[in-house]
């Protein structure tokens, strides 16, 4: 059997809450086909605790950081690169909150204090840690930089709210600021749309079952969990096909 693409590949993985999360299975999966990561989080998700018994359980250093603050990601990149012993080979970028939904605000009565910080978690954060990574040229040469986004980027869901928009910037970003890592230093840039799936920030958006019950049957292989989204190797591929 093959190697796996990620052993020995160094990585940084934000979003990681609690068990349900993305990057929670992200993360249990890229240390099981090989990887050396550190786990990131704002300071207030750390609070928490569930992220440090994850680091634990992978070996995996867990670094504070408000993606939204230039300062912390700085701090995050250089260290990650010191526990790692390099630059970095891969990113991932799972995080979304908007402050209008977590406040029942509807989509025709938005507070847009709020809606600026939903931007600037959501999607701006992306490009900040893009441009401060290329800056501190922390990411390999044909290295890897994901983000999560969701098909309400390209169609109405009306409940998903400024997270619409939010999808749609961060994909824009991707596209724009791909072109330039692409060019500079090789690196992809890529978003993944994910199934709805029942984690804190999916769940707390209004009529997520709706949602959840539609695209099951929309979809040939039906939702993706988070499992299914974290097993690259196997993505696209249909039930019981070989490895
Ligand atoms: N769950 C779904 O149905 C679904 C569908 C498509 C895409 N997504 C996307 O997947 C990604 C991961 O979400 P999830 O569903 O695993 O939910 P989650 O609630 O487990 O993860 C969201 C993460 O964002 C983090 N975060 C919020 N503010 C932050 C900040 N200022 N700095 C750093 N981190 C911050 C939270 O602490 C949390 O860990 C998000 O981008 C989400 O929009 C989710």
């Amino acid at each position: 059997m093959s190697a796996s693409i990620l052993e020995g590949k160094r990585g940084i993985i934000f979003g990681a809450l609690d068990s349900q999360s993305i990057a929670w299975k992200a993360a249990e999966k890229c240390v099981a086909e090989g990887a050396c990561i550190t786990l990131t989080n704002a300071p207030v998700a750390l609070r928490m605790g569930e992220l440090q018994g994850l680091g634990e359980k992978l070996g995996a250093e867990v670094i504070a950081a408000d993606a939204t603050s230039i300062e912390d990601l700085s701090n995050l990149l250089e260290k990650s690169m010191e526990i790692l012993g390099g630059k970095v080979d891969f990113i991932l970028h799972s995080i979304g909150m908007s402050i209008n939904v977590r406040k029942n605000k509807s989509y025709t009565d938005l507070n847009y204090d709020w809606m600026q910080k939903t931007f600037d978690i959501s999607a701006i954060s992306f490009h900040k840690l893009m441009q401060t990574a290329l800056k501190m040229d922390a990411v390999a040469d044909g290295g890897s930089i994901l983000a999560l986004t969701y098909i309400a980027a390209q169609r109405v869901f009306p409940d998903y709210s400024e997270m619409a928009e939010s999808k749609a910037l961060l994909e824009s970003f991707a596209r724009s600021f791909g072109y330039h890592f692409g060019v500079q230093k090789g690196v992809r840039v890529n978003t993944i749309s994910q199934s709805p799936t029942r984690t804190t920030a999916g769940s707390g958006v209004k009529g997520f079952d709706e949602f959840f019950e539609y695209a099951e049957k929309m979809s040939p292989l039906g939702n993706a969990d988070a499992d299914a989204c974290a097993d690259f190797h196997r993505a696209g591929r249909p039930p019981n096909s070989p490895d």
